[in-house]
């Protein structure tokens, strides 16, 4: 793992100890680094009202705007399991609002990183900002 790399995965590890998630028991964390080299962080926030609940993606992309950011250079997202933690669908579409196509998607397990993908082939020939210019 490169240093940057390892620094996006101890900020989401920290944040996944964090998280919110008495009713699925399956904590998230999340750190991406934005275009300024700012790291941001989030986890998952589950309610009882089980819709209402907010996944680890959305409150690291909150952070990046409340702390002045707009652009995502990479994010990390981590959650335990054996299968990939990848974004679900509509965090994939999240991210897009804020990053390019090519922006790298981590994903790790507590044992390290597992996979890269780039957003652009989570989530093709998607419907962005773009599209309303
Ligand atoms: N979750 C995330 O926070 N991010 C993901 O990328 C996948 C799923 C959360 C939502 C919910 O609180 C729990 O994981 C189980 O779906």
């Amino acid at each position: 793992m490169t240093p940057e790399l390892k620094i996006l995965f101890d900020r989401a590890r920290d944040a996944q100890a964090k998280a919110y998630a008495p009713y699925s028991r399956f904590q998230v964390g999340a750190a991406l680094r934005a275009a300024s080299g700012a790291v941001h962080a989030g986890c998952n926030v589950e309610n009882a009202a089980y819709p209402v609940g907010a996944c680890a993606e959305a409150g690291a992309i909150s952070a990046m705007l409340l702390a002045g950011d707009r652009q995502i250079a990479e994010i990390l997202v981590i959650g335990d399991g054996p299968e990939l933690c990848t974004p679900c669908g509509a965090c994939r579409q999240r991210l897009r609002e804020f990053s390019a196509d090519t922006m790298m998607v981590h994903v790790a397990g507590p044992e390290g990183l597992r996979r890269s993908f780039s957003l652009g082939s989570l989530l093709p020939h998607s419907f962005g900002p773009d599209n309303l210019a």
